[in-house]
């Protein structure tokens, strides 16, 4: 099944330089990307540490791209509040982290937020069937998050194509994220993707990041 939506790309500045955060952002954005792609992880739900709301309300006025926020973080509620202060467009939670999905969905809304929900390479599609009506966008992992610079799961590519037969006819994003590149980046399209996070394709491309994000786009 092709994808009917528009094809966006996201880099994650998961594999940007830290140091100068706020010129990667400017300059990956100015060199096409659609939305940014903001890598939370706290040390618990994945085994890796980034950054959180400071960092991101920083890099906030490198431009004025939709800010993607990627919550790798137990019980996230709590903290929803300071994302969307810090000036994030959508934030997408892990439906592993949340006993109560459908209530959190509900308080990114009510915050002003796109409300999204990623799922582990392990965790089944029907966790979320009954949050449909509450979402905006379904992040299927092709990595086991945590890091960067990993193996796309080819085995994703029928759960892909499982979510896009599930959120048919609605106005959900279906983003993968994990392992994409330009060769991988063609069979997450054709089973039905339109929302493509790269972190190492593109920040750590020898040609620039504008080659590399065409590349990616087909
Ligand atoms: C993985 C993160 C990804 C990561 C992707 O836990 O959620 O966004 O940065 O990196 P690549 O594209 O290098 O697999
Ligand atoms: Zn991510």
């Amino acid at each position: 099944m092709a994808a009917s939506k528009p094809v966006i790309i996201a880099p994650s500045v998961l594999a940007s330089n830290f140091a100068a955060l706020g010129q990667e952002i400017a300059d990956v954005h100015r060199a096409g990307a659609d939305w940014i792609h903001l890598d939370v992880m706290d040390g618990q739900f994945v085994p890796n540490l980034t950054f959180g709301a400071p960092v991101i309300q920083a890099a906030r006025s490198s431009c004025d791209a939709y800010f993607d926020a990627h919550l790798m973080i137990e019980t996230p509620d709590a903290l929803l509040a300071d994302f969307a202060k810090a000036g994030v467009q959508g934030i997408t939670v892990h439906v592993e982290a949340c006993p109560h999905l459908d209530r959190t969905l509900g308080y990114i809304r009510e915050l002003g937020c796109k409300a999204g929900v990623a799922l582990n390479p392990a965790t089944p599609l029907d966790t979320i069937q009954h949050c449909l009506d509450r979402l905006d966008l379904v992040l299927v992992m092709t990595v086991n998050p945590g890091f960067g610079g990993q193996r796309f799961i080819d085995a994703m590519l029928p759960k892909i194509q499982q979510a896009a037969a599930m959120i048919e006819g609605r106005d959900i994003q279906l983003q993968v994220d994990g392992g994409i590149t330009a060769e991988t980046a063609p069979k997450v399209i054709a089973a039905g993707a339109n929302n493509l996070v790269a972190g190492s394709a593109i920040f750590g491309a020898s040609q620039g990041y504008a080659q590399a994000i065409k590349a990616i786009r087909g």
